[in-house]
Parts: structure tokens; C-alpha cells; sequence
């Protein structure tokens, strides 16, 4: 048993269980023994080089803290975007994060945070090995855009699908009232991947009615075939509800919305993406000329702690908590990954894998989840991200 204190931070973009994840590694690191204190990182590794670090046996004390935290969406650490150089750089970066480490007399370092922030845990993996230094790195998986590889499914993802869902088929029940046509776009966040955007045809499953067309990015956009499927659905029934992934783009590889971007990147050349909506609202304007609106779901999508999924954070809870547990038995430079066994019913398991096989990388939505024409998603791919969005959480209301 390596003992020592350990050290947690938040990465990337926040989600509404990445909380319930925080909580199961510090469930983990007081459980399993080897751990003295556990430090939470402000914002991330930009916060551990600045040495503001906040006590979390104190700030996280009894089941009820774990209770609350589980249920409070966003980072509650604060989170960064940083991209560290490479390992073997010369940068002095690393002696200083290693430096700051000893300090601390911090053995285990826990990082929960999607692609880019597996690349930290990467690099710093691999610069402990090549210095022989032991302190063990283990990355926690989040992200509401669900694209990290060699993981069936990410913590995050099935809070922000049942929002999706059940704000387009919200905004369907809202656009079936009137007779007049109109044509109403809804964007979803995902980045260059579409499950979320996916998700708005849950319920379909359900008989419901939802968005009739959905657009993810991983097939090349075609405006003129959009307008075609547009004006198809127009002729079938007044109202017309499709969703679009923000990362759509055209053949060219442009992203659809890039008119309405900034064109602002983040430390890993991510650009800032939104607007895809607003241009196609202007695009049916333009060349249906009927009624058209655009909702862009934006933020409220990926910190709706009033609608989570109690799958997802029983779930989250678990990686946290068996990251924890990894960490203490020796393994270091490892992602915690959900392996499904089944579907139905729901079973899946966690397994530790390589973080060098999950940085930087994207799973994508595979080409048979989609139909013929591109515009819609399978019924087989909702079915599976069904039991992703089950179960309730209960908040409790005061005053
Ligand atoms: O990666 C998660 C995500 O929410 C993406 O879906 C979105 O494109 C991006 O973060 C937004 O990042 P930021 O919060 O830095 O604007």
C-alpha cells in the first residue's frame, strides 16, 4: 500500500454529474485506506499550479455533504481548458506540478474530465514513468457529448439526454397546436459527435411525438437535401421540429454555422460552436418563406440538475468511487470505462483501460445508426441510450 495524500480536479466543460463523480472519488479515497488527505484542485491544473487547493475531508464531510454534492450539477472545484506541453518538451511546467505534488506529499492524482483532460492525465502519466516517480494518475470520465472512446457510454451523458429529450418533445407538444405551418430548429450541443443530438428521438420510443428530422454531425450536411426533407415533412403535417447537432458541417468540412461563430478557439484548437440553428431558421426563411423559429438548448442542456438521470448518477457515483479503489490497488495512467453486458435488462460493468487509448480521440455515432437518408437516427440507437436517461434523483426543495 502506497500511502499518501491525494488530489482531484474537474476538467473541460462542466456537466450535471460531475459532481455525483467528485463525490464517489472521494468516497473511494477515504474508504480505501492508503489515503490521508484528499485536496480538490480550483480550476483544475491551473489551480494545482497556483496552489489553490481546498480541503475536501473538511469541505466534504458527512454523508449529507456526499448527498448534496451528488445532486448540485457543474463543477463544484471550478474547471479549466488548459493543453499541457508534451512530456519530453523541456517546458518547466512538469517540475513545477511535480514540485507542487511533493509538496503536498500527493501520491494519487484523480482528473474527471472528458478527451482533453485524459491528455493531461496522459502526459503526466508518462512523465511520473520516465522519472520514476510515484505518484499514480487516473482519469475519471464526464462529458454530455458522450465521444470518449473505449467507454460505452460517459457519466454526464444520460443527464443531458433526458434533458434533450424531454425539451424536444416539449417543444414538439408546443409546435403541434396550430394549424399554420411552421418549421422550428432546435440545436444541441455534442461538438463533432451527435449522440446527444441523438437523444431528442428517445421519445419515440414512447410513442411520443419528438423531432421529425435530426441531423448529427457525423454525416456531411447538405442544405438542399434539408430543405427537401423539410419541405416533405411540410407536406405531411403544418408543424415541423428538427433537431441539428452545433457541429454540423458541409462537405467541405465548414461548419454550418460558422457565419454566426466567432471563430475563437479554445487551448486544444476546439472552436466555439453555436449558431448552426439560427443559420438554418434564416435558411428556411429564405427558402420556404414560412413560419421558423431556432432554439439554441445552449447551456441549460448540460447542467440541468433538476432533470437527472438516476442511471447516470448511480453511475457516476460508481467510477468515482472505483477510480478511487484503482488508484489504491497500484494502477496508474488508466480511465475508468463502462462495459455493457446487457441491455435489457441494463447491465453494465467497469473496467480500467489505457488513458493514452481515450485522449484525444472521438467516438463517433457508427454509420448503421443512421437511415437511408441521413436525416434520422435508428430506432436500435435509441433503445440503446434508453436506460442511460431512467431513474429519478430526488432534490429536495426548501422554503
Ligand atoms: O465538451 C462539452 C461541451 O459542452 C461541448 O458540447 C461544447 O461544444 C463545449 O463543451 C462548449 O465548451 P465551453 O464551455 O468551453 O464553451
Amino acid at each position: 500500500m502506497m500511502k499518501g495524500n491525494a488530489v482531484i480536479g474537474q476538467s473541460g466543460g462542466p456537466t450535471a454529474a460531475i459532481n455525483a463523480t467528485l463525490s464517489g472519488v472521494i468516497l473511494g479515497a477515504k474508504e480505501c485506506g492508503c489515503i490521508d488527505k484528499i485536496y480538490g484542485m480550483r480550476n483544475g491544473i491551473e489551480g494545482l499550479l497556483a496552489e489553490r487547493l481546498v480541503d475536501l475531508r473538511q469541505a466534504v464531510a458527512g454523508p449529507e455533504d456526499h448527498y448534496a454534492l451528488e445532486r448540485t450539477p457543474a463543477s463544484a472545484l471550478g474547471s479549466c481548458r488548459k493543453k499541457l506541453p508534451a512530456p519530453d518538451s523541456g517546458d518547466g511546467i512538469y517540475e513545477e506540478i511535480f514540485g507542487i505534488l511533493q509538496k503536498y506529499d500527493i501520491k494519487y492524482f484523480f482528473y474527471i474530465g472528458g478527451n482533453d483532460s485524459m491528455d493531461t492525465v496522459d502526459k503526466l502519466s508518462a512523465y511520473a514513468a520516465a522519472h520514476e516517480i510515484q505518484v499514480r494518475f487516473v482519469g475519471v470520465p464526464k462529458t454530455i457529448d458522450n465521444d470518449l472512446c473505449c467507454t460505452d457510454h460517459t457519466p454526464g451523458f444520460g443527464s443531458a439526454a433526458k434533458y434533450v429529450a424531454t425539451t424536444v418533445q416539449e417543444i414538439a407538444r408546443d409546435c403541434s397546436v396550430y394549424t399554420v405551418r411552421a418549421v422550428t430548429v432546435v440545436e444541441i450541443m455534442g461538438r463533432d459527435a451527435g449522440w446527444l443530438t441523438a437523444a431528442a428521438g428517445l421519445p419515440r420510443l414512447g410513442g411520443q411525438i419528438t423531432a421529425d428530422l435530426i441531423y448529427l454531425p457525423e454525416k456531411p450536411f447538405d442544405q438542399e437535401k434539408f430543405i427537401a426533407a423539410v419541405r416533405a415533412e411540410l407536406d405531411r403535417k403544418p408543424n415541423v421540429v428538427v433537431a441539428v447537432s452545433e457541429g454540423l458541417r458541409d462537405a467541405q468540412g465548414a461548419y454550418v454555422g460558422q457565419s454566426a461563430q466567432s471563430g475563437a478557439v479554445d487551448t486544444f484548437g476546439h472552436k466555439y460552436l453555436s449558431g448552426t440553428a439560427k443559420y438554418l431558421e434564416l435558411l428556411v426563411k429564405d427558402r420556404i418563406g414560412c413560419k421558423v423559429r431556432s432554439v439554441e438548448l445552449n447551456l441549460p442542456q448540460r447542467c440541468a440538475g433538476h432533470l437527472l438521470s438516476g442511471a447516470d448518477i448511480a453511475e457516476s457515483v460508481a467510477v468515482g468511487r472505483a477510480s478511487a479503489e484503482a488508484a489504491a490497488d497500484g494502477a496508474t495512467g488508466v480511465m475508468g470505462a463502462f462495459v455493457r453486458e446487457s441491455t435489457r435488462p441494463y447491465r453494465a460493468h467497469i473496467e480500467f483501460v489505457p488513458v493514452s487509448r481515450v485522449c484525444n480521440k472521438i467516438k463517433y455515432v457508427p454509420d448503421d445508426c443512421f437511415n437511408a437518408s441521413a436525416d434520422n437516427v435508428t430506432d436500435e440507437l435509441l433503445i440503446s441510450i434508453a436506460p442511460l436517461v431512467l431513474g429519478r434523483v430526488e432534490i429536495p426543495e426548501k422554503n
